[in-house]
């Protein structure tokens, strides 16, 4: 965009290009996946070449690669991989869906390619490259409809949001990381927000740092700050401090899963945030694809939740924080019931109340698609 800064003068200014998470490569020896690291940012933007499951499978639990949509990609593209490759598409199948036990996502994503896949081969016995092209068509596929589903999200949560906080400018609390980093657009949370800063109704974005790995005040804040959001970083500890002082109009996060009754995993500490935002009678919303949610896990306590290494908490960026051998709770998520959600946006629209009726329409959605 051009505009006149001084008689005579003209200033660009220039969009970063898009943040890509994840990309597929056949212009080296043998088809790659290239995936931007994430452990290193915000300090570098450096891809990896990944050409081997195992390999993928450390990339995921690492959290190289991270964020329910992305991982689904990951998944499908890591099938493709192994197909094009002449690896055991089963075993990769196998490895890739299990790399990370909550993001239901990632197993959806390696269904869909391993499907393809298979469905080939049924039909043209011994066509492996067919087959592999097959499985490569649906990660592409998923790959397009994540970044459809994620400017449709955009668009509903904004709408849901110039409802449920009417009055203009928004000051919004994210927690974790929900952006481009997680999507095959621009995210789901996120790309919520984004809208809303790009029609001028964001006043301010709080972005919660999300302790332990900190995918807050790496990523998030790191997207916001190469948008030009307005946002503010805080200490996870100080969110409800913020609540008290009137500063949140809404509660925006994304979701790892979100079981038939519309119980939602998503990054550790998000219960809180729905437990002070229901005190504070400020609106607590999750917005994720339809491919995160799952009818075929009933309720909440159903949903495996990850647990992760002590040292995670035990020391901060490699130094130890506690004493040798301190061991510590380290769930990498948490459930939110849903009567502590007031909307799960989706590309289908919003669902609002989080009722039986409402995530039976969900859950039939979710399951035609
Ligand atoms: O452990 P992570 O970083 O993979 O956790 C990610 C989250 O919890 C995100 O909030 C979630 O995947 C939603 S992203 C749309």
């Amino acid at each position: 965009m051009a505009d006149l800064a001084a008689p005579g003068a003209t200033t660009i200014s220039h969009s970063p290009p898009p943040l890509r998470a994840l990309r597929w490569d056949d212009s080296r020896d043998g088809p790659a996946l290239l995936l931007l690291d994430q452990t290193r940012l915000p300090a570098e933007e450096r891809e990896i070449v990944c050409t081997g499951i195992p390999t993928l499978v450390e990339l995921i639990r690492s959290l190289a690669v991270r964020g329910a949509p992305v991982l689904g990609l990951a998944g499908a593209y890591g099938v493709a991989l192994a197909a094009a490759r002449g690896f055991s598409v089963a075993d990769a199948a196998e490895q890739l869906a299990t790399a990370r036990p909550t993001a239901v996502n990632l197993a959806v994503g390696v269904r869909r390619a391993f499907g393809a896949y298979r469905t080939h081969l049924a039909a043209k016995p011994g066509d492996e490259d067919g087959a592999a092209a097959a499985a490569l068509a649906a990660a592409r596929a998923m790959h397009r409809e994540d970044a459809e589903a994620s400017t449709a999200m955009a668009a509903h949560g904004l709408a849901l949001l110039d409802r449920l906080v009417p009055g203009g400018a928004h000051r919004l609390l994210t927690h974790c990381n929900t952006g481009a980093l997680v999507s095959g657009g621009e995210g789901t949370a996120l790309a919520v927000a984004l809208a809303a800063h790009r029609a001028g109704r964001l006043r301010r974005l709080w972005v919660d740092e999300t302790r332990p790995l900190l995918q807050g005040a790496r990523l998030t804040a790191y997207e916001a700050a190469r948008a030009g959001m307005p946002y503010t970083l805080l200490a996870d500890n100080a969110a409800g401090s913020l609540f008290a002082a009137g500063e949140v109009d809404a509660v925006l996060v994304g979701a790892d899963r979100i079981a038939a009754d519309g119980s939602t995993a998503n990054k550790v500490g998000s219960y809180p945030l729905a437990v002070l935002a229901r005190h504070h009678g400020v609106p607590f919303v999750v917005v994720a694809p339809s491919t995160t949610v799952d009818p075929h896990t009933p309720a909440g306590d159903a949903i495996e939740v990850e647990q992760r290494g002590s040292h995670e908490v035990a020391e901060f960026a490699g130094v130890a924080v506690a004493p040798p051998g301190a061991t510590a709770y380290n769930p990498a998520f948490d459930v939110t019931p849903p009567e502590l959600i007031s909307a799960i946006v989706t590309e289908k629209g919003p669902v609002s109340p989080v009722d039986v009726s409402g995530m039976t329409q969900l859950c039939a959605m979710s399951l035609s698609s």
